[in-house]
C-alpha cells in the first residue's frame, strides 16, 4: 500500500483540556508521521467551508459554534494506510460506540466534543488538507 496523507484536527474542546500534547505523541506512536502542523482559532467561514458536507445537519450550527471557540490543532499526517489508520485510532464519532481503548472512547466528552477529526477518504482528505494547507510545501 502507498503511503498516504491524511488531515487531524485536535478540536477546541481537547485543546483546552490539555491534551494537545498527549494526542499528538499518540499519533506519532501509532507510526505515522506529523509533515504539517498549525494551531489556530478557526473563524465561522473556515469552519462552515470546511464541514460544507453537513450544512443541512441539525447539528450545523452548533458544530460551527463549538468549532470556533477556540484554538484548533491542524496536522497533516503521512504513512501507509494513514487515512484509515488514523480513523481507527480516533474511534467512532460517538464516544459511546467507539472501541475501547481509542481517542474518543478515552477522552470525547460528546458526540460534537469529541476531541478529534480525521478524514474519511482519499477526495476527503485532498480537499481537507487544501482547505487548511493552502499553497504550503508539505514534502
Ligand atoms: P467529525 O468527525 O469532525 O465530523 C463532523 C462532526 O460533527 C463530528 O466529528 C462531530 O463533532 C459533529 N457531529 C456529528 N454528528 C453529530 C451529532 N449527531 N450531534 C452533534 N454533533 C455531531
Amino acid at each position: 500500500m502507498a503511503s498516504e496523507r491524511t488531515l487531524a484536527i485536535v478540536k477546541p474542546d481537547a485543546v483546552a483540556r490539555g491534551l494537545t500534547g498527549t494526542l499528538l505523541a499518540r499519533i506519532e506512536s501509532e507510526g505515522l508521521r506529523i509533515v504539517a502542523l498549525r494551531m489556530v482559532r478557526l473563524s465561522p467561514r473556515e469552519v462552515e467551508g470546511f464541514y460544507a458536507v453537513h450544512r443541512d445537519k441539525p447539528f450545523f450550527s452548533p458544530l460551527v459554534a463549538f468549532m470556533t471557540s477556540g484554538p484548533s490543532v491542524l496536522a497533516v499526517l503521512e504513512g501507509e494506510d494513514a487515512i484509515r489508520r488514523w480513523r481507527a485510532c480516533m474511534g467512532a464519532t460517538d464516544p459511546m460506540e467507539a472501541d475501547e481503548g481509542t481517542i474518543r472512547r478515552t477522552y470525547a466528552e460528546s458526540k460534537q466534543r469529541n476531541a478529534v477529526h480525521g478524514s474519511d477518504g482519499p477526495s476527503s482528505a485532498a480537499f481537507e488538507i487544501g482547505w487548511f494547507f493552502r499553497g504550503l510545501d508539505l514534502a
